[in-house]
């Protein structure tokens, strides 16, 4: 097995690599004046299998561009087995037509990883299963999605959220909270999210739950805008929650993202490094090892 951490992960990579006892392969990799990127591989990979490790977290369009650069060389340079880590996949959350004439986004990422050679593509906390799943049908490319939510909730245990309330933003993320409530043992439950699909507003329906005086996760795959966020955090606050955390496995943070969140009377943020980030104090490397060792060995 050849780990080739792609520009955008390279400390990721090296760590999984590290987790599975054998050498990283960087890429070596170059933009030029113009934007457009140089990849190289530095290892052979004919007959071998070939992991290579790219986040698609912002700049996507760049950092797809070169995961299907180097899936494709490896491909291309006779690798037996393609398998693209890519712990934040970008796009998934266009995953159907919300409104006509859309483009399916996430169809078209998977459509073209596979046309470039990719065998196996290797998520952490895809926005929705269910449409990686549907996607999967359609495809030859191997799918698997893990999940570091319970990574996410051990850390906030260890930091002394046991026995906290765990709370999803929106009902179809109530699966999320469920997993943090695993761990954490203080129940869970959820909010519901309306967004404008044309001006992009959100809207929280904040349910009456169990949380006065005690300690609550928000649990959420991305941080984006920080407005979900915000919102959850203060719909909990309102309702007499003592301390309230965020966690979430991809940290985009856009914009001014961590100060609405923090306005909105939050006492703790942490992410996973799948975008690495100051709020990266759980990484995925040893997921991500294990998973490879179960299913390249
Ligand atoms: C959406 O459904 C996701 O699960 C997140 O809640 C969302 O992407 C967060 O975006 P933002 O931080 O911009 O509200």
């Amino acid at each position: 097995m050849i780990i080739i951490p792609g520009p955008a992960s390279r400390e990721l990579g090296e760590k999984v690599a590290r987790d599975l006892g054998v050498e990283a392969h960087p890429v070596d990799h170059r933009v030029f004046p113009d934007g457009e990127s140089y990849i190289r591989l530095t290892a052979p990979v004919e007959g071998e299998t070939a992991v290579i490790i790219q986040t698609t977290s912002p700049p996507q369009d760049t950092r797809l561009m070169q995961l299907f650069m180097m899936a494709s060389t490896a491909a291309d340079l006779g690798a037996e087995r393609v398998t693209c880590v890519v712990p934040y996949l970008a796009y998934a959350r266009q995953d159907k037509r919300f409104l006509e004439g859309e483009a399916l986004n996430l169809d078209i990422v998977i459509h073209l990883l596979e046309e470039v050679g990719a065998d196996d593509l290797i998520v952490i906390d895809a926005h929705d299963a269910d449409s990686l799943q549907r996607v999967q049908k359609q495809h030859r490319v191997r799918m698997e999605n893990l999940s570091a939510i319970p990574l996410l909730a051990e850390h906030l245990k260890e930091f002394g959220y046991g026995g906290a309330f765990s709370l999803a933003p929106d009902k179809g993320a109530a699966h999320i909270a469920e997993l943090g409530g695993e761990v954490l043992g203080g129940g869970f439950g959820f909010f519901e999210k309306h967004r404008d699909l044309r001006t992009g507003e959100i809207e929280m329906i904040v349910r009456e739950l169990d949380v006065e005086r005690r300690d609550a996760v928000v649990f959420d795959d991305i941080i984006s805008s920080g407005g979900t966020m915000a919102l959850a955090v203060s719909g909990l606050k309102e309702q007499g929650a003592r301390r309230v955390a965020a966690a979430c496995t991809h940290a985009l943070f856009r914009g001014d993202a961590e100060n609405c969140i923090k306005d909105a009377g939050v006492d703790y943020i942490v992410a996973t490094d799948t975008v690495q980030t100051v709020f990266s104090k759980v990484s995925v490397a040893r997921l991500i090892a294990e998973h490879l060792k179960a299913i390249l060995s």
